[in-house]
Order: C-alpha cells, then sequence, then structure tokens
C-alpha cells in the first residue's frame, strides 16, 4: 500500500516531519487500527528519501505509541487508546483566543521527552530519592488525629494562620501581606488574570521561566524581553526600554534563575528597585530557588530591599520540598492583597488544608530546615559533578557555574542547533531542554538546560559523556551536510494514496 505524507506545521528533520504527517492522519481516523504501513523500503522509495530515516520516523511513532512492531507483519497502527473518537464538536468555534494550541516548537520537545527509556536532565524538579514521603506521612498522621475536625473543614483564602504566619516570620514581613497559593504557577496565573489584558505589556527577561511565558502569551499580552545573564537582567536596557514604554508589571527570578542561574547582585537590586520606583512599575518577584544555596553570598530578596511597595514576591515548596505539595506563596503590597484574595476565592478558594497543616509541622519541628541542609549538601556535589564532567566530555560547552538552584544553562558551539543535539542525544537515551523555549522570540539556539538534581555523580558523568559524543555526532554532520541535501531534506514529496 502507499500512505499520503502532507506537510505538517512540524519543522525540523525529515523523520520527524514524516512522523508528523502519519501521526495526524492516525488521529484523524485515516489510518485506522491494525491498518499496516508500508515496509520501510516501500515508503523510502515512494518519498525518496533514506530507508534510516523511514525506519526513525517509525521509532519514533512506536515510541510514542501509535504504532507497533508485529512479527510477520511488519509496523501496524496499534488498535485501543490511541484510536480517536468521534469528536462532533468544534472546539476551536468555542475556546477564547487564551485557549491556544500549545506552540509546536513546546510540544514537539515534549513529544521527544515522553520517550521513557532517556537519562533526563531535562525536569526542573527536585530528586525523589530525597523526598520526605515518610515524614509526611507521620506528620499527616499526627494532624489528622489532633485536628482533623478544625482542619478538613473551610480554611481562610489567605491559608491555615500558623503556616501563613510562619512563612511571613522568614521572609520578614507581617502575616497579612501574604497568600498561601497551590503552587507560585498559581500567582502567576493570578497576577495575570489581575493585571493583563489583550494587548498589554510585561516586561520579562531572555530568558526566562517558560511557564511565565505561556502564561502572559495565554493572556494576549504583548511580551517584551530584556537580556539576562549571569548577573541578573541588563539594567541599561531595562532603563531604556522604561523610557519608551508602558508596562503592566516587570517578572524576574533574580536569585539561581531558571535558566540561567545567574544572580542579580545587591547593587543591581537596588538600581532595579529605584529604576522601578522612578517608573511606577510593579515588580514581581518569582523566587523558587533562593533557598538552593550551595556557595556564595545569601542575597537579599526583592522583596526585602524595597522600600516603596513596588515588589509582589512569589515563592514555593517545590523545590525545596516537593511538588506534589502544591503549595508556593506570595506577598503582596497591603493595598493589593485583598484584591488578589477575591480574585483567588473564584479560583479555587483556598490551598488544600491537609498538606498546609502536615507543612506547617515540618517547618515548626526543623524537618524543613535539617532538609534543606541534606539536598543541598547532595545538589552541590551533583553540580560539581555536572561541571566537571561537562569540561571533561564536552570541552566545547562553556558554562557558568551557578551558586544555587538545578541548572546548568550551557552555551553549544555556534553551528549546532539545540534541537538537532536533542536528536542525537535521544539516540543515545539522553534529555535535556532546548534554549529556545526561555525566549519569548525565536533565539537560544545554541543554548540548552541541564538540570542536575535527579541523579547521583557517576550517573551525571555519563550522562555528560553522551552529550558529548551527541555534540561530536552534530557537529560531523552538520559539517558534512551538503546545501544540495540541506534543499532536498527542506521539501516532502508529496505522495498520493
Ligand atoms: C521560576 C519558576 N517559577 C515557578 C515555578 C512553578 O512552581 P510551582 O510548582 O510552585 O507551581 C517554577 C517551576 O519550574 C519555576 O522554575
Amino acid at each position: 500500500m502507499t500512505v499520503g505524507i502532507e506537510q505538517t506545521e512540524e519543522r525540523g528533520p525529515l523523520h520527524v516531519q514524516i512522523a508528523s504527517s502519519l501521526r495526524s492522519q492516525i488521529e484523524r481516523g485515516e489510518l485506522t487500527g491494525g491498518q499496516r504501513l508500508p515496509t520501510t523500503r516501500d515508503l523510502a522509495k515512494d518519498l525518496g528519501v533514506s530507508r534510516t530515516t523511514v525506519v526513525r520516523a517509525y521509532e519514533q511513532l512506536a515510541r510514542e505509541g501509535w504504532v507497533e512492531g508485529r512479527v510477520g507483519m511488519g509496523t501496524v497502527v496499534r488498535r485501543g487508546p490511541s484510536a480517536p473518537r468521534e469528536d462532533r464538536i468544534n472546539w476551536n468555534l468555542l475556546l477564547t483566543p487564551r485557549i491556544q494550541e500549545p506552540d509546536s516548537e513546546y510540544r514537539q520537545v515534549l513529544r521527544m521527552l515522553s520517550q521513557t527509556d532517556l537519562l533526563s536532565f531535562a525536569g526542573g524538579l527536585p530528586s525523589p530519592e530525597f523526598f520526605p514521603g515518610d515524614a509526611f506521612q507521620q506528620l499527616a498522621d499526627g494532624v489528622l488525629r489532633q485536628q482533623g475536625s478544625r482542619l478538613l473543614q473551610w480554611c481562610p483564602i489567605e491559608g491555615y494562620p500558623p503556616l501563613r504566619s510562619w512563612i511571613a516570620d522568614r521572609l520578614g514581613c507581617v502575616m497579612e501581606t501574604v497568600m498561601v497559593l497551590s503552587g507560585s504557577t498559581q500567582g502567576i496565573h493570578l497576577l495575570t488574570q489581575a493585571f493583563l489584558e489583550p494587548g498589554d505589556t510585561v516586561l520579562v527577561e531572555a530568558p526566562t521561566y517558560a511557564g511565565a511565558i505561556q502564561a502572559f502569551r495565554g493572556a494576549g499580552a504583548r511580551i517584551v524581553s530584556i537580556p539576562s545573564g549571569a548577573d541578573g537582567i541588563d539594567l541599561d536596557r531595562l532603563g531604556a526600554v522604561l523610557d519608551r514604554v508602558r508596562a503592566k508589571f516587570l517578572y524576574v527570578i533574580p536569585t539561581y534563575h531558571n535558566p540561567t542561574g545567574g544572580c542579580l547582585p545587591v547593587a543591581k537590586r537596588e538600581a532595579l528597585l529605584a529604576l522601578a520606583a522612578r517608573h511606577g512599575l510593579p515588580v514581581v518577584e518569582d523566587d523558587p530557588y533562593s533557598m538552593l544555596r550551595y556557595d556564595g553570598p545569601q542575597l537579599p530578596t526583592l522583596y526585602s530591599l524595597d522600600r516603596d511597595g513596588c515588589v509582589i514576591y512569589l515563592s514555593t515548596f517545590s523545590k525545596s520540598v516537593f511538588p506534589g505539595l502544591r503549595i508556593g506563596w506570595l506577598a503582596a503590597p497591603r493595598k493589593l492583597l485583598p484584591r488578589l484574595v477575591s480574585l483567588r476565592n473564584v479560583i479555587d478558594l483556598f490551598t488544600n488544608s491537609l498538606a498546609q497543616g502536615s507543612l506547617y509541622e515540618f517547618c515548626k519541628r526543623g524537618m524543613f530546615d535539617a532538609h534543606l541542609q541534606r539536598v543541598c549538601n547532595e545538589y552541590r556535589e551533583r553540580r560539581d559533578a555536572m561541571a566537571v564532567a561537562l569540561r571533561r566530555y564536552a570541552p566545547d560547552v562553556s558554562f557558568d557555574v551557578p551558586h544555587g538552584g538545578l541548572f546548568i544553562w550551557a552555551r553549544i558551539p555556534g553551528e549546532v542547533d539545540a534541537h538537532r543535539l536533542l536528536e542525537e542525544a535521544i539516540d543515545l537515551h539522553l534529555a535535556f531542554i532546548t534554549g529556545s523555549l526561555f525566549y519569548p522570540e525565536s533565539e537560544g539556539r545554541d543554548r540548552i538546560r541541564l538540570s542536575f538534581a535527579c541523579h547521583p555523580p557517576d550517573t551525571i558523568a555519563d550522562g555528560m559523556r553522551r552529550l558529548g559524543l551527541a555534540l561530536q555526532r552534530s557537529l560531523s554532520s552538520e559539517r558534512a551536510l551538503s546545501a544540495d541535501a540541506k534543499t532536498r531534506e527542506a521539501a516532502i514529496p508529496h505522495v498520493v494514496v
């Protein structure tokens, strides 16, 4: 049989485009469960591509669960959960423009990372081996026994008062300015809802947290980016932008930035606040990583330095304890907090009170500080292991060693595209995140983000060895790829069934 391969929005190499086209046909029901795909030899011939390209496309579809290899039958479309249901509603006509299709690059990377047998340095997550699960089980038991009826009932929107007060003490503010959140993502969402209408301008660093870009983009905001590096946001550029642009707020990650690992020095923090006060600019300080400090000085938060009520502060227990808690917090100027509280009222009322109660016990009994000390010691060792292994196995890669957080932000040689490198890496069962996901504009193709938290030092060394290999392969295939072959790869022939 023959199948048609059409152009899709999928970019990237030929096998990815072929896989994408076949996937769309399975999703639309044009290729059905049990149906045999052409042999790799036949399809390669039809399309005028190499057989390896088709084999790689089929392998990708098999990894994603769309097709399977059957003895004596070749490659067959899988029956069952991947088979589409008939969808009579045109959702696109009903959904608001805010609910966009996730952008295809993001989808493509997520799909690539969905393979299960990868040695992954992709996630911005703490390591599960240190999760204090047993402690939480006991604390939750005790909390339920002692204050079950109170705690399982209604909880104030602003948060379980003892936890709120503990957070305020840590932050050096009064509890009336603090709201416990269901993760700091909820804070980004609340602020987006509260401030941004389509067409409003929001300022961000470039690069910045991909989740924030998505939230602001989803609100239809105009995102203006200001370069940010090892010592944080470029204040000259920010000043120049503020002279001509009226923005609703600036979103920054001043300490152990995601993805750069960079830190805004104290003098720049003061200067940023002065600039914000002069321009009447609210500053959203997102601070999930400052607790994960391995060396270097402890830096004051923008929030603690702010004398003009410009800073709205967000943080979370997701990185320091575990993300499944879904507990973060926000500290906002007094006049703003009640407005955010009433907005929260129509979203989810309050954060899971059993989790808040257990977390409070964890904090009050000193277990949080002990846990933090332990994970910082482990992550410091892992960071160092990654830095050493990168220098050894991938000397062409340049990077700064971060003083805290979870990430090494690496620059790869200019002639290699990070997406191509990721493909080579996935062939070697290795994963990381490509840099472009952290930019609102198309930048960052020479960057990758490596998270060092989730593997012990020897596994990290093995991962960086594979990265070095993937880089060598990418470099040599870039060099070998003639202009002629590039042109041939760009156009997929259309084969009619
Ligand atoms: C900068 C930044 N903000 C917010 C979040 C989300 O944290 P939470 O799990 O509390 O929603 C992350 C997680 O990766 C992050 O890196």
